[in-house]
């Protein structure tokens, strides 16, 4: 299969954030969580097309693309945009598409809540071991034919390049296909991250694993 792996293009922002939201539960589409494509595009993406689009590398096959990896190699920059940009321009889009008025909104918000409650969003992965980190994704159909393999070779050499010591990814415990992704790429488990997430009435405790690699 004749797959292109090229950095980002502006053209290529719609359809990379239509893959983040057809992919955003273990490579599946995700309708429990939150069903605004729109603001789950910008918190999946916003960061990597508007403020890092240097990072973010595309395959592209017969003209379209099919998969991506992005990226933040900055972490105090990633954290700063995220905070004062990218969630703020969400939440006022939600809030303009009508979230106020769905129950999935409340739910949402009810299980972050939890979540904070019961000790945050701990992360524990060091900064200064594996301050850059990824999120990839391929289409359905391109999956298994080396596309990721190549554009996660691209992205640390990039990395490295660039002098960063060590980056590392978010897997979903349960995600084996990825996890056996990311081993054969030489990264190992480095830390672990639970939230609570809205289950119809209730809620779901996902839990994932940090991959990392240092450089
Ligand atoms: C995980 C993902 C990025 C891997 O990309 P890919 O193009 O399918 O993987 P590749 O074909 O490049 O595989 C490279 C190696 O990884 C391993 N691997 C990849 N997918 C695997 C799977 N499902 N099961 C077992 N091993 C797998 C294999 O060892 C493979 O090497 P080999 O085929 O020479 O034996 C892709 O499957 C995907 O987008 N999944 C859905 C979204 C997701 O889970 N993203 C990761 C969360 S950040």
């Amino acid at each position: 299969m004749n797959v292109i792996i090229r950095p980002y293009k502006e053209d290529d922002r719609s359809t990379i954030r239509r893959i983040s939201y057809e992919t955003s539960d273990r490579g599946e589409q995700n309708r429990l969580v939150f069903s605004d494509p729109d603001v789950l595009a910008d918190v999946l993406t916003r960061y990597y097309t508007d403020y890092e689009p240097r990072s973010l590398w595309v395959a592209e096959y017969a003209g379209s693309v099919v998969g991506y990896i992005s990226g933040c190699m900055d972490p105090t920059r990633y954290k700063m945009i995220v905070v004062l940009r990218v969630v703020p321009a969400a939440i006022f889009r939600a809030i303009y598409n009508g979230a106020l008025w769905r129950k999935e909104t409340w739910q949402l918000i009810r299980a972050l809540m939890r979540t904070w409650f019961q000790g945050g969003f701990p992360q524990e992965v060091s900064d200064e071991e594996y301050p850059a980190h990824l999120h990839i994704n391929i289409m359905g159909d391109f999956r298994g034919q080396q596309i990721g393999k190549k554009l996660m070779e691209g992205f640390l050499l990039q990395a490295k390049s660039a002098g960063v010591q060590g980056v590392h990814a978010s897997v979903r415990e349960n995600n084996m296909g990825a996890i056996r992704f990311f081993e054969h790429m030489g990264f190992h488990d480095v830390g672990s991250q639970t939230v609570n997430l809205p289950d119809g009435a209730g809620f779901q405790v996902r839990k994932s694993v940090i991959y990392g690699k240092r450089l």
